[in-house]
């Protein structure tokens, strides 16, 4: 295989103009570096912008403003074939009347490899996928998660420098979703190359990536690893699409470096602050549902809804007006609450994230 590339993104714009002469900007004047080798999702909702995005940097969509570098290269003026890119569509896109061997084989037929060459990569791709026995069927004798893996063998088969995913997995129900998210996974490690895949599932992209870019209005709003974006969120949109948040009010009581003491309703904390603030100032902080700890005696709520789901024991109670969720680990010999009664709550110092 050949080495990875980077792939650089800078300044990147796309508006449409539709039927009626209006603008649409689906991308927002982007920057985003992705090194050779990485996992990069771009996750965000429905018509954020993270197709568009992806089809500028395939080619089939040219940028209003801004550049694509695929490794040091400025691709702006080279077509899809000419990019050192293939992409893994959500519709798979075989061809039904050729078996998976000629699905595989297409793409380096139409280089003209010599038919050694041709033979030698079908064969290895199909053993790396543990598809050998496939070959001779044709894509409507295949399940979906099976014609989705002789789509990924087209892609890689080509050998590019970078492997573009849109959505590859929507149309698998949820067990073989996971199935094959694994096996992208294993296979892109195998192989080192450097991949974008997008997706509107947050749990995909926390599973598969080492890099995950969370998208808004064709804005990047956060590109960080899964634990950054989980644990250090930048602002409410991205607590609130990644994982569950409780985003609360407090005060700043007193600052030390990149330390503070702050108030959460009249009990002090001490946390890591990544902004700079006074005393004084009014905060927004997000805590996770495990950060809540049952039992601490900061404060005295009802219990609003408590649910026993084995692993863990998941809790809402009402908090000076708001409902505060918790998620309670490993509840086995713990006291459980019910609705409508009281207990004592606090917060883990460490999982309170300053916005
Ligand atoms: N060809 C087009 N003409 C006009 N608007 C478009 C076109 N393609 C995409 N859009 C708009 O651009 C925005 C981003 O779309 P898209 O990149 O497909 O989002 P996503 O893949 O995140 O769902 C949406 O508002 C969409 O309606
Ligand atoms: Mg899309």
């Amino acid at each position: 295989m050949k080495s990875p590339k980077r792939v650089l993104l800078r300044n990147l714009n796309k508006t449409f103009i539709t039927s009626e002469n209006n603008q649409v900007v689906a991308v927002n004047n982007i920057d985003l570096d992705i090194l050779p080798g990485e996992f990069v999702t771009m996750l965000g909702p429905s018509g954020c912008g993270k197709t568009t995005t992806l089809r500028m940097i395939a080619g089939f969509e040219m940028p209003t403003e801004g550049e694509v570098f695929i490794g040091e290269e400025d691709v702006a003026s080279k077509s899809p074939d000419k990019r050192d890119t293939a992409m893994v569509f959500q519709n798979y896109a075989l061809f039904p009347h050729m078996n998976v061997y000629d699905n595989i084989a297409y793409g380096l037929k139409i280089q003209k490899r010599p038919k050694q060459e041709v033979q030698e990569r079908v064969q290895r791709i199909l053993t790396m996928m543990k598809m050998e026995d496939f070959a001779k069927r044709v894509p409507a004798q295949m399940s979906g998660g099976q014609q989705q893996r002789v789509s990924l063998a087209r892609a890689l088969v080509m050998e590019p420098g970078v492997l573009l995913f849109d959505e590859p997995l929507s149309n698998l129900d949820a067990k073989l979703r996971i199935h094959m998210r694994d096996e992208i996974r294993r296979i892109q490690k195998t192989v080192g190359i450097t991949s974008i895949y997008v997706t509107h599932d947050q749990e995909e992209a926390m599973a598969i990536s080492d890099k995950v870019v969370i998208m808004n209005n064709g804005n990047i709003e956060q590109a960080g690893s899964p634990q950054e974006i989980y644990q250090h969120p930048v602002n409410e949109f991205v607590a609130n699409f990644i994982g569950r948040a409780n985003i609360l009010d407090a005060q700043i009581v007193s600052v030390e470096g990149n330390k503070a003491v702050i108030s959460v309703y009249g009990i002090h904390y001490t946390v890591n602050l990544q902004k700079s603030y006074q005393p004084k100032d009014e905060v927004r902080v997000v805590i996770r549902p495990e950060g809540v700890i049952v039992g601490k005696e900061d404060y005295l709520v009802n219990v609003a809804k408590s649910i026993y789901m084995g692993n863990n024991h998941e809790y809402a109670v009402e908090f000076f007006g708001k409902l505060v969720e918790i998620s309670e680990s490993n509840p086995a010999g713990k006291r459980i609450y019910q609705t409508g009664e009281s207990m004592n709550i606090g917060f883990d110092e460490d999982a309170i994230h300053v916005l």
